[in-house]
């Protein structure tokens, strides 16, 4: 039996990307559909969503919604990969260029409550046969953004006496909450009651999160590690008891890598491919990298590169306080991208005094976001906390050992240099357990090591470039459960 699954996201690569979500959502339905299954997605009509999709059609009015006039869905395809997507086009909510979910200057829109309800709740229409011609029996909602689709759902069952379609809620980020004030209960047409502890009520506020936390029939994260973790007082955000409660429907299903996006046998992005088996293409990156950064051209220098948020989640702060020992040592640092503007400070600060060796740019851009995973030697992803992390995989598959707190997603995909896994043929980057600088120093420190033992450094990018985190095992986990659901 082919299973119908309708993913709802509010970013999809390569339409729309502020981060690892989007990496998910274009990559995930793909791989169920290679093994079977029959899945579409449904994202809001942001500019560049609709700018991106082929052969547009109206599927139905909507009339007024959330205060938005004249809404209707709408269908189209993925040019690159034939993936139907169906698009809300609400013009007063989502006609807004840039990031989907903050202003010019980086302000949360006041309207996100309704911006994102709407998407939920469309999503449940689909359910109830919105398409004549096509209705899932899976909701697979993603993040807060997609939060109410399974309490629409569970609102429209409790009004026809059946359900309409199972939902799985999938986790990536805990800390992303989609908290609103209360008074917007009463825009979001659900019955009364849902607004409970026992419901979408959060400390007397409304959260989408918990919204897709209680009422889904399923709910995934993104890594096993970071199941166990957010089922922790600690790591829970205030929602540890609600998961812990739903433990038996809670699972960690690793996020895998397109390898089509992703493969420096293939990179159109770089200035030269490379293999395992020949890494020369990777020494004219870091070449090119340096020039590009207006670093000192060293070949020999230790070369570290981040692509990241620059948020508090990603620990750059951390990096920063251990910055010297890898000036000390002769190393560099290139840095890419955008966030809080205190931390872009005092990066800047840094590059600024040490030109040859630091170098930081702040921006969004693909083409530099692969060249800085290929160029460098090692890549730096000292989480506070990781959900699971994409660009650790990425510096994989490229030969860029990862250096990474022991967090998450981040504790599941990496193996340090310990004297006793390089001694087992185990290593694939450099691993650190503390969140403390000392701690991160000595990873720092193991990675200087392994480098100065040429062989042994090798050795390791061809074990780390043979790693297989692709999406086979990871597709094939979800489609267990939409059996298991349908
Ligand atoms: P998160 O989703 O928490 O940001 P992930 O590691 O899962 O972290 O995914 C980050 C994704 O965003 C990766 O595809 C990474 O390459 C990309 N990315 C992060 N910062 C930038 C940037 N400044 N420019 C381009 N891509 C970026
Ligand atoms: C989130 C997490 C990140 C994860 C990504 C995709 O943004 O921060 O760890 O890889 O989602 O699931």
């Amino acid at each position: 039996m082919t299973i119908r699954a309708l993913h709802v996201a509010s970013e999809l690569y390569p339409l729309l990307k502020t981060g690892g979500l989007a990496d998910v959502a274009g990559a995930l339905p793909p791989a169920l559909i290679e093994r079977g299954a029959d899945v579409r997605v449904l994202l809001p009509g942001f500019p560049a969503v609709l700018a991106g999709l082929a052969d547009l059609r109206t599927v139905a009015h909507l009339g007024r919604r959330f205060d938005a006039p004249n809404v209707t869905l709408e269908q189209g395809t993925l040019p690159s990969s034939d993936l139907v997507v169906y698009v809300i086009r609400a013009d007063s909510l989502y006609d807004r260029p840039g990031n989907p979910y903050l202003d010019a200057e980086h302000v949360p829109y006041g309207d996100n409550a309704q911006r994102f309800a709407l998407l939920g709740w469309t999503a449940a229409q689909l359910a109830q046969q919105l398409d004549p011609t096509w209705a899932p029996q899976i909701v697979h909602a993603h993040d807060w953004h997609a939060g109410l689709a399974p309490a629409y759902l569970k609102a429209a069952e409790r009004q026809h006496g059946k359900a309409f379609a199972h939902s799985i809620f999938t986790v990536h980020n805990l800390a992303y909450q989609g908290i609103f004030p209360a008074h917007l209960f009463g825009q979001l047409a659900l019955p009364q009651d849902f607004f409970s502890m026992h419901g979408v009520e959060f400390y007397g506020q409304l959260s989408f999160l918990k919204a897709g936390l209680y009422y889904s029939d399923r709910i995934t994260t993104v890594s096993p590690t970071y199941a166990r973790e957010i089922q922790t007082l600690a790591q829970g955000g205030g929602l540890d008891a609600l998961l812990r409660h739903r433990t038996h429907d809670l699972s960690g299903i690793l996020n895998g890598v397109d390898y089509t996006v992703w493969n420096p046998k293939t990179d159109n992005l770089l200035p030269e491919r490379y293999t395992s088996s020949v890494l020369s293409g990777k020494h004219a990156c870091k070449a090119a990298l340096q020039k590009r950064f207006g670093l000192a051209g060293k070949s020999d220098a230790l070369l570290f590169g981040v692509v990241s948020r620059l948020t508090e989640q990603k620990g750059l702060d951390l990096l920063l306080a251990a910055l010297p020992e890898i000036i000390k040592r002769g190393g560099q640092l290139v840095v890419f991208g955008t966030g809080d503007a205190a931390l872009e400070k005092g990066l800047q600060r840094v590059a600024h005094a040490h030109p040859e060796s630091v170098a930081v740019e702040l921006g969004f851009d693909e083409a530099l976001a692969h060249a800085i995973i290929a160029g460098s030697d090692v890549v730096a992803v000292p989480s506070r906390f990781e959900p699971c992390g994409l660009t650790q995989l990425y510096a994989l598959a490229y030969g860029s050992l990862p250096l990474v707190h022991r967090v998450g997603g981040l504790a599941d995909t990496v193996v340090d240099a310990s004297l006793e896994n390089l001694a087992d043929d185990l290593t694939t980057g450099f691993v650190f357990e503390r969140f403390e600088p000392e701690a991160l120093g000595a990873a720092i420190r193991r990675a200087f090591a392994l480098y100065a033992r040429h062989s042994e450094w090798k050795a390791t990018q061809r074990r780390a470039m043979r790693q297989d985190f692709g999406w086979g095992a990871s597709a094939e986990r979800y489609l267990t459960l939409y059996r298991e659901l349908a």
